[in-house]
């Protein structure tokens, strides 16, 4: 079974969402709720961005023993430096360094030439390897990046002393199958790439965060980037939990596995829904609300003879303690009698037909219907009082 590494930005690119904003507390708060999950990395910031991030790296660096704990740097001195006050007390400091490949980044962003870029890139991890023993390289925009350049940029720096060589699609534009030909390529064409861990960091402006993440993994790469709750800049990063989900449900066909104690993952999206105030969809995948919610007549028959005719999730296995059966207006008898015996209710066939009917009604005016709903409804009937 291959073993994929987890690397959460949630305290980093997670932050980057508009209208978040956590204190070095809350995010010492997450990071141990990470660390409980069983996440490998935690990129818990960006030192050199501000005073109080320097110090949230610093201060969650100092308290993490279970899970390595880095910090993004621009290819600058001064950000390495930064990421090496905040994390030389670290169990195994380790630094992210980043720099654009793509024709866009290098000519209207950094206004360098592609040798330039070579050359800044290089320096970047010798001068982080003076103090680093584990460097991960990024190269921003790789997936609008001209791949025979971005092989050479990545033989360089993986010749200067880069660990990890992270291919992210900044901008969300890459799909599955263009993802995963880009990291076949770079394994067919960089020397000494045998002796790094690929890794994918995948944004979801087209919604195909964490398809590209699973089709990375299918071409070699052995860890994923991403955040909790899928937050992070415009439309966000991969949902690192539908990763780990996936990975496990669907280990039949990936053959690897992430890792995590999957059981802490609602715990963990609670936390950050709550901190970060960004609230999670009702239908998102692994964590919504109604991710293990069943409303219509036909499922909810299914769930209640054989749980899997409807559900290829176990809401146990992610925290969440159990399913549910929603009643509105495409609820069938079984689940509105099954509700009426979960209430303590025991009635006849007769009073049965009557209450359904009443309900039916009911539910044309109420997209859903409460304990309190039904129990009025039995009292209007003359069924309970
Ligand atoms: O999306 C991106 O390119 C990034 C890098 C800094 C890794 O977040
Ligand atoms: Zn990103």
């Amino acid at each position: 079974m291959r073993k994929i590494n987890l690397f959460d930005t949630t305290l980093r690119d997670g932050e980057q969402s508009p209208g978040v904003n956590l204190n070095v507390k809350e995010k010492l708060e997450i990071a141990k709720q990470l660390e409980k999950l069983g996440m490998d990395v935690i990129e818990a910031g960006f030192p050199a961005s501000s005073k109080g991030d320097l110090l949230a790296v610093q201060e969650i660096a100092n308290e993490i023993k279970n899970s390595s704990v880095t910090g993004l740097a621009r290819s600058k001195k001064e950000d390495i430096d930064a990421a090496w006050e905040a994390l030389k007390s670290s169990e195994e400091p380790r630094i992210h360094v980043f720099l654009a490949t793509s024709p866009i980044h290098m000519k209207y962003k950094l206004k360098q030439t592609p040798e330039q870029v070579i050359e800044t890139a290089v320096e970047s991890v010798k001068y982080a390897s003076t103090f680093f023993p584990v460097i991960q390289w990024s190269a921003e925009d790789a997936c609008r990046s001209d791949l025979p350049f971005l092989a050479s940029i990545v033989e360089k720096v993986i010749k200067a002393g880069a660990k990890i060589i992270n291919i992210p699609d900044t901008v969300g534009y890459i799909t599955p199958k263009e993802y995963g030909e880009i990291f076949t390529y770079l394994l067919e064409n960089v020397k000494g790439i045998e002796n790094v861990i690929l890794s994918a960091h995948c944004h979801d402006d087209l919604g195909m965060a964490v398809a590209n993440s699973l089709s990375a993994i299918e071409h070699g790469a052995g860890q994923i980037e991403g955040t909790i709750n899928g937050i992070g800049e415009r439309a966000g990063n991969a949902s690192l939990e539908e990763v780990a989900v996936a990975l496990h449900i669907r280990n039949d066909y990936y053959k690897a596995s992430s890792g995590l104690f999957l059981k802490e993952i609602k715990k963990t999206s609670d936390l950050v829904s709550n901190l970060t105030g960004m609230v999670v969809p009702a239908n998102k995948a692994v964590v919504g609300k109604n991710a293990f919610a069943h409303e219509a007549g036909i499922h909810q028959d299914g769930v209640l003879k054989e749980k899997t005719t409807y559900e290829i999730i176990s809401p146990e296995l992610v925290g969440v303690s159990t399913n549910s059966m929603v009643l509105g207006k495409h609820s069938g008898r079984h689940a509105f009698k099954a509700r009426l015996q979960e209430l303590g209710f025991v009635v006849t066939d007769e009073e049965l037909n009557k209450l359904f009917r009443s309900f039916k009604d009911l539910s044309e005016k109420k997209k859903e219907l409460t304990d309190d709903d039904i129990k009025a409804l039995l009292i209007e009937e003359k069924v309970a009082n």
